[in-house]
C-alpha cells in the first residue's frame, strides 16, 4: 500500500494536513520535554588510557549500548563531502531520485516513507540505502552501485561513499578491538567476523513537518546489525529509550555516535545491550544523518566466545548466521521488544 508520490513527506508538508498513515498511536507519539542521555565520550586519540576506555565502553554498553567517539581519524573533509552529496541527492526532483527506487522485497535504493519492518505507520523521511563490501575479490563497489542505478554522472558520488564506507569499516574494526578488550576476550575472535564484511550504508533525510508531535522520522527499533556508526547533522532528533524514558543524544559535529546492534548483543551473550531508539522530526529544519551498519560475514556462525560463556552461562541465544537473523527480523519485528529476545 505504498506510492512514492503520495507518501513523499517533502511534498506532503505543503498540504494542510498530514495523511493518517503518518499519525502514530498515542503511546508512540514523541514526548516534548525529554532529558539528555548520559553517554560515554571515547577519545580514540588518547594514548595509554586503554583501561579507562574499556571502562567507559563497558559502562555505556552494558546499560544502553550507545557511546560517542571523537578524534576518530575520519577526515573532516570526507564527512563534509558525504553530507554535501547527500544534500545534492535529496534536493533532486522526485523523478531523479526514483531512478534508484527501492522495489518491494529489495534492500537497496531510494525510498520515500516506506513501511518497513519498523512499524505499520509511515516514517517522515526519505532514505537512500546501498551495499558496501570490503571483500577483496570481485565485489561491486559503491561507485558501481551509483553509476548503475543513477547514471554514469553519479560515479563521483559513489566514490565519496565508497571512501566513507571504507573509513567506517576500518574504524569499526578499531572499535571492535576496544569492545573485545572491554569484554576481556582475545582480539582475534571478533576480528574474524568483521574483517571481511558485507555492510549497509543508509542516508536519511527528514523534511520539516508541520505537526511533529503526531509523527516520527524513524520509528522505535533496535538495529539488527552488529555495530552502527552514525553521523548526524546539527539538528536534534535522535532518541534512545533508557530507564523507561526517551532520552536525547544531542548533535556534535566532531563526534560519531556508535551503538551496539542485536548481532553484537548475541556475540557478547547479552552483556552488551542493543537498545531501542528512534528519530523525531521538527517544524523548522530538515535533518540529515548517515548510518553505517556493520554486518558480520555472511557465512560465519554468530556465537559468543568461550571466555564470555565462562562468565555468563547459560547461552542466551541460539547459533545463527546474519542472513538468517535478518530474515527473522524482517518478518517478526515488534516495537516493544528486542527482536533478538524472541529469536530461537
Ligand atoms: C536510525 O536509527 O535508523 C536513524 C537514526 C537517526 O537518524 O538519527
Ligand atoms: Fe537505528
Amino acid at each position: 500500500p505504498y506510492h512514492p508520490l503520495i507518501f513523499n513527506p517533502s511534498l506532503l508538508n505543503l498540504q494542510s494536513q498530514i495523511p493518517n498513515q503518518f499519525i502514530w498511536p498515542d503511546k508512540e507519539k514523541p514526548s516534548i520535554d525529554i532529558p539528555e542521555l548520559n553517554i560515554p565520550f571515547i577519545d580514540l586519540s588518547s594514548q595509554d588510557t586503554t583501561l579507562e576506555v574499556s571502562r567507559l565502553i563497558a559502562e555505556g554498553c552494558t546499560k544502553h549500548g550507545f557511546f560517542l567517539v571523537v578524534n576518530h581519524g575520519v577526515s573532516e573533509s570526507l564527512i563534509s563531502d558525504a553530507h554535501r552529496f547527500m544534500e545534492c541527492f535529496f534536493d533532486m526532483s522526485l523523478v531523479g531520485k526514483q531512478r534508484a527506487q527501492r522495489k518491494p522485497g529489495e534492500s537497496w535504493g531510494y525510498a520515500s516513507s516506506f513501511t518497513g519492518r519498523f512499524s505499520t505507520k509511515l516514517p517522515w523521511k526519505e532514505t537512500l540505502s546501498f551495499p558496501f563490501s570490503n571483500e577483496i575479490s570481485g565485489s561491486r563497489t559503491v561507485q558501481d552501485y551509483f553509476s548503475g542505478t543513477l547514471g554514469h554522472e553519479f560515479k563521483q558520488f559513489g566514490k565519496v561513499y565508497q571512501d566513507y564506507c571504507e573509513a567506517m569499516s576500518s574504524l569499526s574494526l578499531k572499535i571492535m578491538e576496544l569492545l573485545g578488550l572491554s569484554l576481556g576476550i582475545n582480539n582475534d575472535y571478533f576480528r574474524e567476523f568483521f574483517e571481511e564484511n558485507d555492510s549497509i550504508m543508509r542516508l536519511n533525510h527528514y523534511p520539516p513537518c508541520q505537526t511533529p508531535d503526531l509523527t516520527l522520522g524513524t520509528g522505535p527499533h533496535c538495529d539488527p546489525s552488529s555495530l552502527t556508526i552514525l553521523h548526524q547533522d546539527q539538528v536534534n532528533g535522535l532518541q534512545v529509550f533508557v530507564d523507561n524514558q526517551w532520552q536525547s543524544i544531542l548533535p556534535n559535529p566532531k563526534a560519531l555516535v556508535v551503538n551496539i546492534g542485536d548481532t553484537f548483543m548475541a556475540l557478547s551473550n547479552g552483556i552488551f545491550k542493543s537498545c531501542l531508539h528512534r528519530a523525531v522530526v521538527n517544524k523548522e529544519s530538515p535533518r540529515t544523518s548517515m548510518a553505517f551498519f556493520l554486518c558480520p560475514k555472511r557465512d560465519k556462525v554468530v556465537k559468543p566466545p568461550s571466555e564470555i560463556l565462562d562468565k555468563t552461562t547459560p547461552r542466551r541465544y541460539p547459533d545463527f548466521t546474519w542472513p538468517m537473523f535478518l530474515e527473522f527480523t524482517q518478518k517478526h519485528y515488534r516495537a516493544d521488544v528486542n527482536t533478538l529476545e524472541s529469536f530461537s
